[in-house]
């Protein structure tokens, strides 16, 4: 193994291999857009989306078969989590007024989201607690769990920091729930759906270019969990120039894809078997490999050279022809993804709002 590859994975793999665990809940309430419900909470497991609420079906919902069974099994769960997301709904709608007042904002369109839950280490039992807010995409306000304080990174947060200090109530509450409530979710959920939550599951791993001159990606969709890399070689050796990483995003059923793209413009075609994309998962030997090679690359388009035009269907026919097999080729490739959509960051202190839309809507 070669020292940077040993390297990274020390630094994504610990020895001791503990594994964290988190749940976590994205809202989002939104003033002025139009056609989109004002209140949306995604609950996520694990990053994988499983249970969510909106303004207009005001009903949880569940994603997964083993959260659908917990519900089904314990209703008062349901319940509460009905509650939660209309008292929550009222209080944000109520933050967000007060915030548009304080900052002198009439009109337009403004968005504030919270970001709250918990990691626990199943080795070490350590637990993390998180709880933060956004306002108009930039972090507004975030919790201190040592202090019982809030921290306001921005002058116009002070007001909001200074009233929610004097809360007592409201801190132990927060207190409360990250480092007590959440956590036993956390583990009433690994417990009940460990069948589900501890699984390993390998990918299929495809390499696909748009068109001959585009990048080749490498892509890998139905991995769980979301603890995994991939990286392009070449000659045994990572490459780090002309790649492109796109992050880890979550498919429908709850399984993770990813996908490395290779600008290969500048590599003769005797040298494209040289190279080979790796995929690893954490807790798994063996890496998929999948060598560079024309033959297995797919792609929307059937170049005009391969398609048996010429003479026999020529022109306009031809022309109309290639168009369909092209568009049958996204649908396909659509279909097989299971969830494909652009990359966007998925770090949750910069308040993606158009995953969590996403991730609602879907
Ligand atoms: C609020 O906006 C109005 C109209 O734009 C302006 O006249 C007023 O000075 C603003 N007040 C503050 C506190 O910024
Ligand atoms: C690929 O690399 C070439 C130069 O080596 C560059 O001109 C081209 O824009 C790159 N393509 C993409 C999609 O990044």
């Amino acid at each position: 193994m070669k020292t940077v590859e040993l390297v990274i994975l020390l630094i994504f793999f610990p020895v001791t291999l503990s594994v964290k665990h988190s749940l976590k809940f994205f809202f989002t309430t939104s003033s002025g857009v139009k056609n989109f419900p004002d209140f949306v909470v995604v609950g996520v497991i694990n990053e994988a989306p499983t249970g969510y609420c909106d303004s207009i079906s005001k009903i949880p919902g569940v994603k997964q078969d083993w959260a659908k069974k917990l519900i089904e099994d314990d209703p008062q769960h349901l319940e509460w989590y009905t509650q939660q997301c209309l008292s929550t709904q009222y209080d944000h709608k109520a933050d967000i007024d007060i915030l548009k007042q304080q900052l002198n904002q009439t009109e337009g369109v403004h968005i504030f989201q919270k970001m709250s839950g918990c990691e626990w280490d199943d080795e070490t039992g350590e637990i993390n607690g998180f709880g933060q807010f956004g306002y108009d995409g930039e972090d507004f306000i975030a919790f201190d769990l040592k202090t019982l304080t809030w921290i306001a990174p921005k002058p116009q947060a002070v007001i909001t920091k200074l009233r929610w200090d004097g809360d007592r109530v409201h801190n132990e509450w927060w207190k409360n729930f990250l480092t007590q409530h959440c956590p036993e979710l956390v583990k009433r959920y690994l417990d009940y759906g460990k069948s589900s939550l501890l699984r390993t599951e390998l990918p299929s791993v495809s390499l696909l270019q748009k068109t001959p001159s585009s990048p080749v990606s490498c892509h890998a969709t139905g991995f769980y969990p979301h603890r995994a890399m991939m990286f392009w070689r070449k000659d045994g050796e990572e490459l780090h120039e002309d790649v492109e990483h796109g992050e880890i995003l979550p498919n429908h059923d709850g399984s993770f894809q990813m996908s490395v793209d290779l600008n290969l413009s500048s590599v003769t075609p005797e040298d494209w078997k040289k190279y080979e994309c790796v995929f690893h998962l954490s807790g798994v030997k063996d890496d998929i490999i999948t060598k560079l090679d024309k033959a297995v690359i797919r792609t929307n388009c059937v170049s005009p050279s391969e398609f048996p035009a010429g003479p026999v269907i020529g022109g306009v026919v031809g022309l109309l022809l290639l168009l369909a097999v092209c568009i049958t080729g996204v649908f396909i490739w659509r279909r097989r993804d299971n969830g494909f959509r652009p990359a966007n960051s998925s770090d949750p202190s910069s308040f993606e709002i158009s995953e969590v839309k996403d991730a609602a809507l879907n």
